[in-house]
């Protein structure tokens, strides 16, 4: 495996990966830095935040390198939506997929996320 790449927003996604590059030794690099390292068909590690059931940079992500393992975090329980993210981010039934619990903070949004999740949250507390 050559490298681990992730797209995090608010740096939950960003934490998974450093404990993962820490206990493997493989390097972890964002979506745009593996650009400047990785070269097209590198076998990597693909970690992104879920929104809206789309796993972040998965898609392009894809279209650059062999993805042998994805992970998506999200705001579900670890190991849960397994079958509904592989289905809506059209991941092959031999890629290995992981779903991970991430956190939420409003306070840690900005722009169309933020406004997105303000009406979310209002909705939910009534
Ligand atoms: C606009 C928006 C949409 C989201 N949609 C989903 C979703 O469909 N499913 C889910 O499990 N989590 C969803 N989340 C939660 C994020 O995936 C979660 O907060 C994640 O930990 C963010 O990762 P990050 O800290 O690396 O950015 C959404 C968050 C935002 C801001």
């Amino acid at each position: 495996m050559k490298a681990i790449v992730y797209t995090s927003n608010t740096g939950t996604t960003k934490e998974y990966a450093e404990i993962i590059e820490k206990k493997t030794i493989i390097p972890a690099y964002t979506l745009d830095e593996a650009e400047k390292v990785l070269s097209a068909g590198d076998e990597v590690i693909y970690l992104g935040w879920l929104m809206a059931g789309t796993i972040k940079g998965y898609k392009k992500a894809k279209s650059k390198y062999d993805i042998k393992v994805v992970c998506a975090v999200g705001m579900g329980g670890t190991g849960t939506q397994t079958a509904e993210v592989r289905c809506k981010n059209n991941i092959p039934h031999d890629t290995t997929l992981f779903t991970l619990q991430g956190g939420f903070d409003i306070n840690k949004l900005s722009g169309v996320y933020k406004l997105m999740m303000s009406v979310m949250v209002k909705t939910a507390g009534k």
